[in-house]
């Protein structure tokens, strides 16, 4: 029989997993399960028509046959002359994930996600986070049957969730403009354990850092060179760590020489990692939690990232690289400049690394020889769009119960274009 291209280890324990069944984390010690190729034998088909295909020797598939594209990457990167000039940098790289089918770069983990899932016979998996993840995996699910989805979130993120209401995909709002995403995600868990279907597991599914990595190695490959910097702000910082380990597995396919620094970053108002790695501290402690966070930058609102941080820690040390925290305005003053002098309608998340290079550039971190990649993971959703089938989950004596189903009609078009 061939060797496997691939096996799968527990980055602490080392424990070896064979077969096609789906981890998140390690049985053993709950450590991060990784992936490791035979690089020899790996190479990139620049022939072929899907960005999947193009890289199926470097993702978590065996059989060709359960490759599943949803037309995620294929994005721009170009030479930034105006923003770079404004910044002082002579080599500013722009990769505009904004491109993507759901306009997000989350698209990429979607279609690796799924694929991963199909070998491993998992049907249906749920998800609880601010909504990128969920839409995308949502269309994809919706464009591969038997493919189901379900997806629990607090009310404050149902406009986020920007799908057609489908038998396939099923949305638990849980009502009340004060519920975290804690509490959308201890139902998720009771529902899960109650109805037997697993959680994507988020930062520890192996398909969604592989899916993430494809976008720096693209950038890569699109230029023809590699990059001092990897600029992006972070939630968990599961894209990062893709993009660091896709640098080294192309430094050993001999198409890179050297890994970028990775530069992370985070909105002020809910800045966990940036807290923890300012202390040089390599785990989160309570001190660096941010509860209830708020910001502008939805898509990283994550307050206490304490399970994947000391895997952050490691990498961004490694790479050299750093966390910077970015204001409000600094945010919405680095959109404008986005929109304005590149024409690219980046979100509030996507905006923080301009907001970051600026200071990064300031302080002297970045020299403006250095290559910079800055990745724009995504523009805003639109929020008349949000899906308008979900089960209503309300607060009771008794916990968190469903309390029936919602249907919306569809917003008129013509209604709000008279507004
Ligand atoms: C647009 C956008 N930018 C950045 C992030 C954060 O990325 P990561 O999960 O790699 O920290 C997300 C995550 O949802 C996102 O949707
Ligand atoms: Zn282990």
């Amino acid at each position: 029989m061939a060797q496997p291209r691939f096996t799968e280890r527990c980055v602490k324990c080392n424990k070896q997993f064979t077969g096609q069944i789906f981890n998140t984390k390690c049985d053993v010690c709950g450590g991060l399960i990784e992936i490791e190729y035979d690089l020899k034998r790996c190479q990139v088909d620049h022939s072929a028509s899907s960005v999947i295909a193009k890289y199926r020797d470097l993702i978590p598939v065996h059989d060709p046959d359960n490759l599943i594209s949803v037309n995620a990457g294929n994005t721009p990167c170009m030479r930034s002359e105006r923003l770079g000039k404004v910044l002082g940098l002579d080599n500013l790289f722009l990769k505009d994930e904004t491109k993507n089918p759901t306009g997000t770069v989350k698209d990429r983990p979607a279609e690796v996600v799924l694929s991963y899932f199909k070998e491993r016979g998992v049907w249906h998996f749920t998800s609880s986070a601010t909504g990128n993840s969920s839409t995308a995996f949502a269309r994809a699910c919706i464009q591969n049957p038997p493919f189901e989805h379900s997806i629990f979130v607090g009310e404050r993120w149902l406009h986020r969730i920007t799908c057609d209401a489908h038998e396939r995909i099923h949305v638990w709002v849980l009502e009340g403009r004060d519920v975290t995403t804690l509490e959308a995600i201890a139902f998720s868990r009771k529902w899960e354990r109650e109805n037997n279907i697993p959680p994507e597991g988020g930062f520890f599914n192996i398909g969604r850092r592989e899916g993430l990595k494809l976008a720096f190695l693209e950038a890569v490959d699109q230029v023809e060179s590699g990059f001092d910097w990897y600029i992006q702000g972070v939630s968990t910082a599961m894209g990062a760590y893709g993009a660091f380990k896709g640098a080294r597995e192309y430094q050993s396919m001999g198409v890179l020489d050297r890994a970028p620094k990775l530069g992370l970053v985070q909105e002020a108002t809910c800045a966990p990692q940036v807290a923890a790695f300012g202390e040089d501290s390599p785990t989160i402690e309570e001190h660096h939690v941010f509860e209830n966070p708020d910001g502008v930058a939805d898509a990283l609102l994550k307050g206490n990232p304490k399970d994947t941080y000391p895997y952050m820690y490691k990498v961004v040390r490694e790479s050299g690289g750093t966390y910077v925290s970015v204001t409000r305005e600094e945010i919405h003053a680095a959109r404008e400049q986005l929109l304005e002098l590149e024409g690219i309608a980046a979100c509030c998340a996507s905006s923080t690394t301009v907001a970051a290079l600026k200071k990064m550039v300031a302080s002297g971190a970045i020299d403006r020889k250095e290559r910079v990649l800055a990745v724009i993971t995504g523009s805003d959703r639109d929020p008349s769009q949000h899906i308008r089938r979900y089960t209503r989950v309300v607060r009771t004596d008794n916990g968190w119960e469903p309390a029936g189903v919602v249907k919306l009609p569809k917003p008129d078009k013509n209604l709000r274009k008279a507004s």
